[in-house]
């Protein structure tokens, strides 16, 4: 039985069946995922059940895993696992409690950002019929495309500053603050430049990078410009029409290249409903 993947209507990801991740793949399988996650960005399976060894064995078949900077919320025996989940253990977070609540490129702080993410959800919150805590992910490639000509050239050679620390400060402006930095992950994560808009090392499609998560100015532009411009790349690259929004099961698994897309975790849940998603996360190459 081969993997069947079909296209879900739009600008992103497609679903993947007649395959189980707790299996070994061979390499037909594998190359059949490993293209359809550089054509979709985004691959949704749904009713896997997988061992935190099956998640990275999986993981693997698209490169190497790295570490999160954020250490205190790696599974214990399993450290390339990121724990993404609002439960409390003896007061302490198990894992993140919100991996994502601005639109963002994951570790787009770091000179060479992941090149993808994995997560596998185990608990999901629901209320009344209705389940919380979904995920959105949008195409910066569609959105890129769909630029009118002159703003794609007026972004060429743009670069802008990225750093976790701009996550960290909007958490406390919003109140959502759950931890703060140690100085020890201060030092791990100066802010770093990036182009304004990528490529992609594989399809070669240009994407756009500056997310609000992470983005703090422009380089080169006074700072009322520079606010004002990313503002609307960020509104147009976060427009329905170049989006996907992923409603959790347990069981799923969703994957994602990196490099093409942003995506938003929707906090619309609290305890005692539960949260709990495992994630691998794939090293990178510096955007160019
Ligand atoms: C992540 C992330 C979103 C979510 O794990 O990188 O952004 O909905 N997660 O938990
Ligand atoms: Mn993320």
């Amino acid at each position: 039985m081969a993997p069947i993947v079909e296209p879900i209507d739009g600008a992103i990801g497609a679903t993947v069946t007649a395959v189980d991740l707790s299996q070994e793949l061979d390499a037909t399988d594998r190359k059949t995922l490993v293209d359809a996650w550089n054509e979709h960005s985004v691959l949704v399976f749904r009713d896997q059940k997988i061992t935190p060894d099956e998640l990275l064995s999986f993981s693997r078949y698209f490169g190497n895993l790295e570490t999160h900077v954020l250490e205190q919320y790696l599974h214990r025996e399993h450290p390339e696992i990121l724990v993404v989940s609002n439960i409390l253990k003896d007061g302490e977070n198990i894992g993140i409690p919100d991996a994502g609540r601005y639109w963002h490129t994951d570790l787009s702080y770091l000179s060479e950002p992941s090149r993808g993410s994995i997560l596998y959800a185990i608990e999901i919150p629901e209320e009344g019929g209705e389940t919380l805590g979904n995920t959105i992910w949008a195409s910066t490639a569609a959105a890129y495309e769909a630029l009118p000509k002159p703003k794609r050239k007026q972004l060429e050679g743009l670069t802008a500053e990225y750093s976790l620390g701009n996550r960290f400060n909007k958490l406390a402006e919003d109140g959502a603050q759950h931890q703060k930095m140690s100085e020890a992950q201060k030092d791990l994560t100066p802010p770093v430049t990036h182009p304004i808009v990528r490529t992609h090392p594989i399809t070669g499609r240009k994407s756009i990078l500056v997310n609000e998560g992470h983005t703090t100015h422009i380089h080169g532009l006074p700072e009322e410009e520079s606010r004002t411009l990313l503002a609307e790349l960020w509104a147009h690259c976060t427009k329905p029409e170049f989006t996907y929004r992923h409603v959790w099961q347990p069981g799923d698994v969703v994957m994602w290249d990196n490099v093409p897309t942003q995506h938003l975790a929707i906090c619309d849940y609290a305890l005692p409903q539960r949260r709990l998603l495992h994630r691998t996360t794939l090293t990178g190459e510096r955007p160019v």
